[in-house]
């Protein structure tokens, strides 16, 4: 628990924050983000994509203030929309509102939105919101209600650790959603705060979802849990084209790369670049085990 606050601290340090963008990919960061700029996403998506494994791709950065970065993350992000559709690569997007101006201006950040959705749009690509911490949860499912009137690529993520997640998976059920754990660190005012709850609920949305939903990311590394969806879509005669499962970029590549033999749709969430600090401190609070990371960069320079 110390060291999941530890880096859940860290994670929100500005300072640090800007400083790791400055030096690029350290600290292990290049074993789980697919590079600093565009054309290395690319390449890592068309080695995924070789393995029927499909991607969403997240051009990383969050919690921007200054509207010059906000802008400078949409025109990023329109780029790689352009870069999908030309290499005709299996891929989607997944976004944070935050870096689209969420904290500096709500209908500033539904323009921005607006025009990412829009182009995206036209290609046939699909586009995620991503699900940040409980201060950003309604105006982003505000964002979702506004885009979704003009356009129907859009979807988002239900975070099982709220307890109100239940009541949003119904709202939202014909949306194409992605249903996690939840990454944040959150009161208990809001959320579950022990591991057996939250996974109880994770599993009781996956379910529910499978039956009654649109489309079902499910993302999570847990192998158990995955076995149970196995077992559970089988039960109830899920068609294969109703679900998938996620797994971020660089973790367990070996049951990625068996689940995505065996036949079961697979999506890799693909991030990459500068503004790497955040997620990646996210990663070591959620299994600090991932330090080993970290460890065989160091050790094996
Ligand atoms: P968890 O960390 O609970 O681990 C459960 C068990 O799985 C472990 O005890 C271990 O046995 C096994 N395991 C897990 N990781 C392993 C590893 N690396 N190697 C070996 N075994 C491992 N969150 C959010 O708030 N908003 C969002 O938008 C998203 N988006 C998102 C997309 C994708 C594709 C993923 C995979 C995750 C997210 N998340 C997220 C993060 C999510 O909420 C959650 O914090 C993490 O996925 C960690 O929970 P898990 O279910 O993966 O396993």
């Amino acid at each position: 628990m110390i060291l999941k606050d530890f880096f859940m601290a860290l994670s929100q340090n500005q300072f640090l924050n800007s400083a790791a963008k400055k030096y690029g990919l350290k600290m292990g960061a290049q074993s789980v983000v697919a590079g600093t700029n565009i054309e290395e996403v690319i390449k890592s998506i068309k080695e995924l994509n070789k393995h029927e494994i499909s991607c969403t791709v997240d051009n990383l950065g969050e919690f921007v203030f200054k509207k010059e970065e906000a802008i400078q993350a949409r025109e990023q992000i329109l780029k790689v929309i352009e870069a999908i559709h030309k290499n005709k690569v299996d891929a989607h997007i997944s976004l944070k509102p935050t870096q689209l101006g969420l904290d500096i201006e709500y209908s500033f950040c539904l323009s921005n939105l607006k025009e990412i959705v829009h182009q995206a749009h036209q290609y046939g690509i699909f586009v995620n919101i991503d699900m940040e911490d409980y201060g950003h949860l309604k105006p982003s499912f505000d964002l979702l209600d506004e885009l979704s009137l003009e356009y129907d690529n859009v979807g988002t993520v239900i975070q099982a650790y709220f307890y109100q997640s239940q009541e949003n998976l119904e709202k939202y059920k014909d949306f194409r959603l992605r249903i996690v754990k939840g990454a944040y660190k959150e009161p208990e005012e809001y959320a579950y705060q022990d591991k057996k709850d939250i996974d109880k609920n994770f599993i009781k949305l996956i379910e529910w979802h499978l039956l009654n939903g649109k489309f079902t990311s499910i993302a999570t590394h847990d192998h158990k849990i995955i076995q149970h969806v196995k077992d559970f879509v089988k039960r109830n005669n899920i068609p294969n084209d109703k679900f998938e499962i996620q797994m971020l970029y660089g973790f367990r590549k070996d049951l990625q790369l068996k689940l995505a033999s065996e036949g079961c749709n697979f999506c890799t969430y693909v991030p990459f670049g500068q503004d790497w600090y955040g997620y990646f401190m996210r990663r070591l609070a959620e299994r600090p085990q991932n330090l080993n990371l970290v460890a065989k960069q160091v050790f094996n320079k």
